[in-house]
């Protein structure tokens, strides 16, 4: 028997987001977001036509769902303020009712034991400011710079741990480059700039924060997906997979860590004139307001091998010219969501964190299996036997506990996600939680049988195989 044992204090728990969670839309006074928006104008986009305003109501039922945090084991927990609640046109005036909200969920986390982890910004803007061009618009970093210091002013004497975006690589290739999220553009010029107008908006967040001195820390929450190549001995399948990392991982972890973009994907932005516009100042703004501590979201590698085939170049440039997927045989697949399952590739990046990246403060902000058709798996007692979910999670954690007894410098671990919740286009179709979530029952909640183990497992900080 090994026993998996992790550091004092580890941070355990797990993570959602404002819009994906919250529910109440149109009402309380929050403005529209994208997705209020895309929902109503596009309602077939969205898996069974469930729109953001089904998300799991977080808003009225959150004394409840801590009280389930609490029995799933949690000491922290991580979700997003809705910039469109609080400040429903993107700029200006603060919304009341999201205040008091706000202020309630974060003492209410307090005072059961669970600490708030904070979040800015989760694929959520404000529509008005999308009308404008969201994130392509400069003005958009402006706006957001403002939202996040009245965040910190409002709540920064409770939470002390604050990131400014999760997953900023998904506005990118969601909205501008594949087409699965709104505008639904393919546009590799739009996507770069918008990229790195997430990155300044970042870098001036941080700035601000700092100034105000307030106690507590401030990062960002990337998702990172290791870039295998297919031949590590074949030097085009190896250049590949460099590429592909360049343009997926290190275009965030390095202008977040290092305050530096990587050389590879400058030098190819600037060979097809796409590198984006930018003011004098803003290369020593990133360059100065690097991340106090680095969440890292990890689901699937990235497998890769050398272009094989030229795709289609009707929308101008794509990553895709530089380099192949490559569908790996015999991969272990989760068969229920259709992504790989590579439990080493945690491991990997954490060690590529420790030896490239100065081993800054890290956690696992994410890490989880989506699961279709969950409810096949309930028994008698209306308790959904995950054991899959539980089998994921340990064998993760096992790679987690290697990377720490190696020296990395991980915090905690948050699984995704506590509720059942809403996920975008794809709505209620993949669950995630601890905890399900019955939409024919006003939502009501049960904990599936990974929660109860997640409990006994935190209450021993780890566990035993
Ligand atoms: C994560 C995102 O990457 O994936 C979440 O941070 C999202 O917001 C989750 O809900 C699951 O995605 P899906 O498409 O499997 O429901």
């Amino acid at each position: 028997m090994v026993k998996y044992e992790f550091p004092e204090n580890f941070w355990w728990g797990s993570a959602a987001s404002g819009p994906q969670t919250e529910g109440v839309y149109p009402g309380d006074g929050k403005g529209e977001s994208l997705w209020d928006y895309w929902y109503e104008a596009e309602p077939e986009k969205f898996f069974n036509q469930v729109g953001p305003d089904k998300a799991s109501r977080v808003y009225r039922k959150y004394p409840e769902d801590i009280q389930l945090m609490k029995a799933t084991g949690h000491n922290s927990f991580r979700t997003s303020i809705q910039w469109s609640r609080l400040i429903p046109n993107g700029t200006g005036a603060v919304n009341p009712e999201a205040v008091t909200f706000y202020n309630n969920l974060i003492d209410e986390m307090i005072a059961n034991g669970i600490e708030p982890f904070m979040n800015l910004y989760h694929f959520d803007i404000p529509m008005a400011l999308q009308r404008e061009g969201g994130w392509v618009n400069r003005k958009t970093v402006d706006a957001y710079v403002a939202f996040a210091k009245t965040c910190f002013e409002l709540f920064g004497d409770r939470v002390k741990k604050w990131f400014t975006h999760n997953e900023p690589i998904v506005p990118v290739e969601a909205g501008y480059l594949y087409q699965f999220h709104y505008p639904m553009e393919i546009n590799l010029r739009h996507a770069v700039q918008v990229g790195f107008h997430e990155m300044l908006a970042s870098a001036k967040a941080i700035e601000a924060y700092h100034e105000m001195k307030l106690d507590g820390e401030i990062g960002i929450i990337l998702n990172l997906t290791p870039s295998y190549p297919r031949d590590a001995a074949n030097p085009a399948d190896v250049k590949a997979a460099a590429i592909a990392d360049a343009f997926f991982n290190r275009s965030f972890l390095d202008p977040s860590v290092k305050g530096t973009f990587p050389t590879e994907l400058v030098e190819i932005l600037k060979e097809i004139d796409h590198l984006p516009e930018y003011e004098a100042d803003d290369l020593k703004t990133i360059a100065e307001n690097t991340v106090d501590l680095l969440g890292i979201n990890y689901y699937q590698p990235r497998r890769i091998k050398a272009k094989e085939t030229p795709i289609d170049s009707t929308n101008g440039p794509m990553p895709e010219d530089y380099f192949d997927n490559y569908e790996m045989p015999g991969r272990k697949m989760n068969i229920y969501r259709g992504w790989e399952i590579y439990e080493k590739g945690i491991y990997d990046i954490l060690t590529n964190v420790r030896e490239n990246y100065g081993n800054i403060r890290c956690f696992i902000s994410e890490n989880g299996m989506g699961v279709e058709g969950e409810e096949r798996f309930i028994n008698d007692a209306g308790e959904i036997e995950d054991d899959y979910r539980i089998e994921f999670i340990s064998e993760h954690l096992k790679y987690v506990h290697q990377a720490i007894a190696e020296g990395s410098n991980v915090q905690g671990y948050h699984m995704w996600t506590c509720m059942d919740n809403w996920s975008w286009t794809n709505a209620y179709k993949n669950r995630y939680g601890f905890i399900s979530v019955n939409l024919d029952k006003e939502g009501e909640r049960t904990i599936k049988k990974s929660g109860h183990w997640f409990k006994k497992m935190t209450d021993a900080n780890g566990f035993n195989d």
